[in-house]
């Protein structure tokens, strides 16, 4: 199969960038490509995205997991009544606000992960993206260590500030890649 049919098929589009030597060879670099985990590059092409995914899933699964402790002291603990009437304030508040941020930043770090591992965005612009999204995840454990240690909360202003950034530079490079298909077609 030609390199552009493979990558047109893989990604839906067909973009040049895609297509540099020894790195389109089909399904075979694929799954070669999908495996890497020493080499951060195959076929000159960089792997920007694993990192998101792995801890994409590993704050998913820990902030799921503060999902239980919210119940247990819903339903079960024995201060339950005291605990829900602070529904807006002080520790239930911030640990739900843990809860929440720490299991959708994961999810955002997961769907960042999968689209720099899948669309053409050029290297730099992907590792800058990757690694903001990354520190993203600074925002949901600021909250924790706020709620847990007092932790002055700047890493939640740091870490949201960065997967805003994270967010809207992939938007971006998501324009530009729908401007370079059209070009192409033209
Ligand atoms: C095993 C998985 C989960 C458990 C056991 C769980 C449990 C809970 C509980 C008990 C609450 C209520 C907290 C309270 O009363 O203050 C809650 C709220 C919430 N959870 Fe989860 N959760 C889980 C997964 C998730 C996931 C995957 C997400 C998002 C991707 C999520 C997002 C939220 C949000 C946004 C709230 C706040 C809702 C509101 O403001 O009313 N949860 N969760
Ligand atoms: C820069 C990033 C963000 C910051 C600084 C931030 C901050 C906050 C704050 C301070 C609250 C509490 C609002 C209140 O009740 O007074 C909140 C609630 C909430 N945020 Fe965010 N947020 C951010 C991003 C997001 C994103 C990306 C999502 C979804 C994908 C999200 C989903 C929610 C939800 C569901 C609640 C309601 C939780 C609850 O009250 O139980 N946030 N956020």
């Amino acid at each position: 199969m030609a390199c552009g049919d493979y990558h047109a098929r893989r990604i839906g589009i067909r973009d040049e960038r895609t297509c540099l030597p020894g790195a389109c060879a089909g399904p075979q670099d694929r799954r070669t490509a999908n495996t890497a985990r020493a080499d951060p590059t195959v076929g000159g092409i960089a792997m920007h995205g694993r990192k998101n995914l792995g801890f994409g899933f590993l704050f998913l699964g820990l902030f799921m997991a503060a999902g239980f402790f919210l119940g247990f002291m819903h339903d079960l603990a024995s201060q339950k009544d005291e605990w829900i009437a602070q529904y807006a304030s002080g520790t239930h508040f911030e640990t739900r606000i843990a809860h929440a941020h720490g299991s959708l930043f994961g999810l955002i770090n997961v769907a960042v992960g999968l689209v720099l591992l899948k669309l053409p965005v050029p290297a730099s612009s992907a590792r800058w993206i990757s690694w903001l999204a990354l520190a993203g995840l600074l925002m949901p454990l600021g909250v924790v260590l706020h709620v847990s240690l007092g932790v002055p909360p700047a890493l939640v202003l740091v870490g949201g500030v960065s997967m805003i950034l994270a967010t809207l530079w992939l938007a971006r490079e998501a324009f530009v890649l729908r401007a370079a298909t059209r070009d192409g077609a033209e």
